[in-house]
């Protein structure tokens, strides 16, 4: 970690603990699992939000990278922060760090998961750890790359705890695959879950309208289908774990609409034209039905904005 970026808690006798609780307006969630640690305590904080998100998404150790996102979170929250330095900042990571494995294949390299039995379990949680990896990995970046774009506070506040959020989901599916006798790396993963952050590197509605309205809002419409069989092969554990994931990711969603139609009013541009054109642009493939309206609306993301999309199938 380099140096610079990271400036020694002068804050002495006054734990982060104490100053986290401290904080009037930036208060975490009171379901945010961000209890601090000895290390985080005495540790570094970031010099800047923007900072911590670039070290974050550059970390290739992965505890490395979940322990910055519970520590640059925790100082966020705790208001000892500001988004950036008034220095111009590094440019953010053109890819994430990774670890040697899992070995990174292309789409169509993919071998066919196995369907069925243990191996199949386990399979389909190592699938979902390295999309939820991934997903912390692009939530850190939208923070780090669009930090210097003139957006609330209460901006960063929601897309800090979608990184933290996303960090959980990851641990949680990786103890899982631990508890199976298996490992997050055990398996080879696809590499192409980065192309939607390299597409809309330099836009933040794009970013808003092709991760949370296309790629987590896909989570809302596949996720309970993925509980009931979970729950029909007896899997209550993973399950239980699918179920923290799809409650959240409701949330990422709403973010994602509400900060979206926040960036078209302000640039006085209809959101649902907005959306459509975005999506034709940056996302190959089209949207697929069948979609799960009732969340998609209760996030804030009514049919007219994906409706539209979905005849791009065929
Ligand atoms: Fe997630
Ligand atoms: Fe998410």
């Amino acid at each position: 970690m380099p140096k610079r970026c990271w400036t020694r808690c002068a804050r002495k006798g006054n734990p982060l603990r104490a100053l986290l609780f401290q904080s009037q307006n930036g208060k975490p969630p009171a379901d945010m699992s961000i209890s601090p640690t000895r290390t985080d305590v005495e540790g570094h904080a970031p010099a800047s939000l923007a900072c911590g998100a670039r070290q974050i998404v550059a970390a290739a150790d992965l505890d490395e990278k979940i322990r910055l996102s519970h520590a640059t979170a925790r100082a966020w929250f705790a208001r000892t922060l500001s988004v950036r330095r008034r220095t111009a900042a590094a440019a953010m990571p053109d890819q994430p760090g990774r670890p040697e494995r899992p070995l990174l294949l292309p789409p169509r390299d993919m071998p066919k998961r196995a369907a069925g039995g243990r191996q199949g379990k386990i399979a389909l949680i190592h699938s979902l750890a390295h999309i939820e990896l991934n997903a912390v990995d692009l939530t850190w970046d939208l923070v780090g790359r669009f930090a210097d774009r003139q957006m609330p506070r209460s901006f960063f506040d929601d897309w800090v705890r979608v990184g933290l959020e996303e960090a959980k989901h990851f641990s949680l599916l990786r103890q899982r695959l631990v508890e199976l006798d298996s490992h997050y790396g055990a398996l080879p993963a696809h590499h192409g879950l980065w192309e939607a952050a390299e597409s809309t590197g330099d836009d933040l509605a794009a970013r808003l309208a092709v991760i949370p309205l296309v790629l987590e809002a896909r989570g809302l419409d596949i996720t309970p289908p993925m509980i009931e069989k979970t729950l029909a092969a007896g899997d209550r554990e993973t399950a239980a774990i699918l179920e923290i994931i799809y409650r959240d990711e409701k949330r990422h969603v709403a973010f994602g609409a509400k900060w979206f139609r926040f960036v078209c009013d302000r640039d006085r541009c209809d959101p649902e034209r907005r959306f459509q054109d975005l999506v034709r642009r940056h996302f190959k493939g089209g949207l697929k039905p069948p979609f799960n309206d009732r969340a998609r609306a209760e996030a804030g993301l009514t049919p007219g904005f994906y409706r539209p999309l979905a005849r791009l199938i065929g």
